[in-house]
């Protein structure tokens, strides 16, 4: 029998997801279907209890130590500063640099007793991630490193203005932080054909019409298509960090990254580890 007791984490009553079945599930469906369809972008607050959040923030408070620190200048498209083009005007959202800092705790660093693993683990939650994506069938990530994320901004940290590499995520707010951290979406700005930088320059001086700031919140599940989408993250004030869980999913089984990218990424004990046969 599938072990459901990570529902206990979940508001059942506000967002019932044991039964995907009954009229309650599809409705709350169907609502983030169209919020995901008309903005990029759905946010089920509260969707934790006070007790998950609680037990969450503690434990993962206590991996701290595991944080691996990171920082950029880069373009919305990755472009360094030195790799500025000059054929580009003055401007032009091509030319525009942003900093980025934060760190990160790899999914292998995340104990199987700890309770966003059981949570992110729980095959109904994946489900319903399916059913809302209208990915079917949807599969964790398998990537070690990359599948369960804890994103850690501290006070004074950011992430630039950037759209995504994957077309779907999903974010768990662990903490509220004491002012920023603010989620910054431009909707929709570009399609796959084209890159419409007017918009994209016009998300970037705060002119764009459907330019939506989200404040982070404790217990809130965010489920984002972030690949048409640019969005940052403001600087996180006061001294409460910003804390998020990243809930990697994919459309392909046992979906590994590549080594150089999760060494990038998480550092240079990724080398040791994958020497010794992990994430194989
Ligand atoms: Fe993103």
């Amino acid at each position: 029998m599938a072990d459901e007791s990570a529902s206990r984490f979940v508001d059942l009553d506000r967002y019932p997801i044991t039964d995907l079945d009954a009229p309650a599930a599809q409705s709350l469906i169907e609502h983030c279907c169209q919020d995901l369809e008309s903005q990029a972008f759905s946010v089920l607050e509260d969707f934790l209890t006070a007790d998950a959040v609680s037990q969450f923030w503690t434990e993962s408070m206590a991996l701290a130590g595991d944080v691996v620190r990171r920082g950029a200048v880069r373009s919305t498209y990755f472009d360094t500063p030195d790799q500025e083009d000059p054929s580009w005007p003055i401007g032009h959202p091509r030319r525009q640099f942003f900093r980025t800092n934060w760190g990160v705790v790899a999914d292998d660093l995340i104990p199987d007793d700890h309770g966003l693993r059981q949570f992110y683990e729980w095959d109904r939650l994946t489900d319903f991630f399916s059913q809302v994506l209208q990915v079917k069938p949807l599969y964790r990530h398998a990537d070690r490193f990359q599948a369960l994320n804890i994103n850690v901004l501290n006070p004074g940290d950011e992430q630039a203005w950037h759209f995504d590499g994957m077309d779907f995520v999903v974010l768990l707010y662990l903490t509220t932080p004491d002012g920023g951290g603010e989620l910054e979406c431009a909707s929709l700005v570009r399609t796959d054909d084209d890159p419409c930088y007017d918009k994209v320059a016009a998300a970037f001086d705060g002119s764009y019409p459907q330019l939506h700031r989200r404040v982070p919140k404790a217990g809130t599940l965010t489920i984002m298509r972030g690949h048409h989408s640019v969005h940052r993250v403001t600087p996180v004030e006061g001294v409460t960090p910003r804390l998020t869980a990243v809930l990697s999913y994919d459309r392909v089984p046992e979906k590994r990254e590549g080594d150089a990218i999760n060494i990038q990424i998480y550092g240079e004990r990724i080398r040791t580890k994958i020497a010794s046969g992990f994430n194989r």
